[in-house]
């Protein structure tokens, strides 16, 4: 509760002709103001300003009150948030009035223990192997505490939870502390887990020996699900909006080494799929999205399936190209400049797709170029049906260009292989594909490819592009 002396002190220090002038075209009539009502439809004012008494009000409507309430409606505000703003306005200080919102207690607990796990981090002697790990990662003791880092050396054990005074439970529901008392996280370096508004609500933990696994994380709880959230979203959501861009990579030091050398505008998923969820929250924020993950087949595995969710959000996805392993070790070797070539060298998803296919298969052999043609038509179907139908001509175009062939040729081969498809699925829905079948099946795209070569037609008569 904001006492009543307040309100009105804010009042007092806020001119009502300058409030509501901030937003109207106010007229003088003698020692009031006139102006349109913007809170009924009207042609001739019937909306008063009286600095005499610091109101505001209507004949029309009978809207009436004082430059709180002028802000809280004419914003549509709640009544506390129009406090907020009129205070601010008044130069008052309401802070100590506001009772703060209590975190939930699984996420107090997540702070305590954060909170002591930096602490810890940063009291270990500069020798410690956890300084050691991290000083060979690139992370000094300013990165450490810009992203918060910590170190669990098992002395917290459930001292914390005691104090929550909770069933012992709890905390090794939240994967904190194990059955026998002991920490999860001992002898790990933690990296808080935040959700969208940067409250911590997991850790993972990366160890600093071989200790396998390499990572551990929470178990997923109320305000945690790898599915929705995306690390480091909360420091860089306000980046992207400006950058207008986003970069997605895989790992957590990859994200971390990222923002260190300024990429700010980069998040990464937590060692699962990129989903749903991640595109729907990426999308309010810009509808640019570059990929860099990881360069073993694992990473270009994860970046073929995110195209599913990024391309039917209708996000403009370009890869990005880069020759380690990692972003991380990009930077390592590379520094800024590495990853500022691996974004410019980025394809677009429909350049991409028809260049990473040309090598999966034996485009010099026919039956290869038949299953290469079956790929692309799969994809063909997937641009078609997200929000990016406008580039499938040019999709078209890059193959023709790697196959050599016209662009008329692989549009008809495409179309067919899809149109068979579709007529394959309704014939037989439930029957296993035989022999039969498959032959069958090969032997009628078998028959368009040879449309396809027989057409006379050579290099020449390509479009150029
Ligand atoms: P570093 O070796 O620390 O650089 O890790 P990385 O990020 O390069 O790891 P990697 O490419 O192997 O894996 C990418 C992401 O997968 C990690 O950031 C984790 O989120 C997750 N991950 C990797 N290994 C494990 C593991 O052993 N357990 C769990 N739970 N997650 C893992
Ligand atoms: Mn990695």
């Amino acid at each position: 509760m904001i006492p009543k002396e307040i309100l009105d002190e804010i009042n007092s220090r806020l001119n009502i002709k300058d409030i509501v002038g901030n937003y109207l075209s106010l007229k003088r009539t003698g020692k009031n103001y006139t102006a349109l009502c913007p809170f009924h439809p009207e042609d001739t004012p019937s909306f008063f300003i009286f600095p005499t008494t610091n109101t505001f009000h209507c004949f029309g409507c009978g809207a009436h009150g004082d430059p709180i309430s002028f802000i809280q409606k004419y914003e549509q505000l709640s009544f506390i948030d129009a406090v907020k703003k009129a205070a601010n306005l008044a130069g008052i200080d309401i802070s100590k009035y506001l009772k703060k919102r209590e975190l939930p207690t699984e996420l107090q607990i997540f702070e305590s223990y954060h909170n002591k796990y930096k602490e810890i981090l940063l009291n270990l002697p500069k020798s410690h192997p956890a300084w050691n790990y991290l000083i060979k990662r690139g992370i000094s003791r300013d990165y450490a505490e810009r992203f918060e880092l910590g170190f669990s050396n098992g002395s917290l054990k459930s001292s914390i939870l005691d104090d929550f005074d909770l069933p012992p439970t709890l905390g090794s529901e939240l994967g904190i502390i194990r059955k026998d008392g002991s920490e999860v996280f001992n002898n790990r370096i933690i990296i808080p887990i935040k959700d969208d508004f940067g409250r911590v609500v997991a850790f993972a933990g990366r160890s600093i020996n071989n200790e396998i696994p390499k990572y551990l994380n929470s178990p997923e709880n109320k305000f945690f699900q790898k599915s929705k959230i995306l690390f480091l979203y909360d420091k860089a959501k306000n980046i992207i909006k400006r950058e207008k861009y986003t970069i997605l990579v895989e790992g957590y030091f990859d994200a971390i080494s990222m923002h260190i050398n300024g990429f700010e505008n980069s998040v990464a998923i937590l060692g699962s799929a990129f989903t749903a969820n991640h595109a729907k929250k990426l999308i309010k924020l810009t509808d640019k999205v570059i990929t860099m993950f990881d360069m073993d087949a694992a990473g270009q595995n994860a970046t073929l399936k995110s195209f599913d969710y990024l391309l039917s959000y209708g996000f403009q996805v370009a890869i990005s190209q880069y020759n380690t392993k990692d972003p991380d070790e990009l930077i390592k070797k590379q520094g800024k400049n590495g990853v500022l070539k691996a974004l410019e060298n980025s394809k677009k998803f429909y350049d991409f797709i028809p260049e990473y296919y040309k090598d999966k298969y034996n485009i010099n052999d026919e039956f290869g170029i038949e299953q290469y043609l079956e790929k692309m038509a799969e994809w063909y179907l997937k641009f078609q049906k997200s929000k990016h139908a406008a580039i499938l001509d040019t999709f078209i175009k890059r193959i023709s260009l790697i196959l050599l062939k016209p662009e008329n040729n692989i549009k008809k081969a495409i179309e067919n292989i899809l149109k068979y498809k579709k007529f394959n699925k309704k014939i037989i829905p439930y029957v296993s594909q035989t022999e039969d079948s498959i032959s069958s099946k090969q032997k009628n795209i078998m028959s368009l490819i040879n449309n396809l070569y027989g057409s006379g037609l050579n290099t020449k008569d390509l479009e150029i592009i």
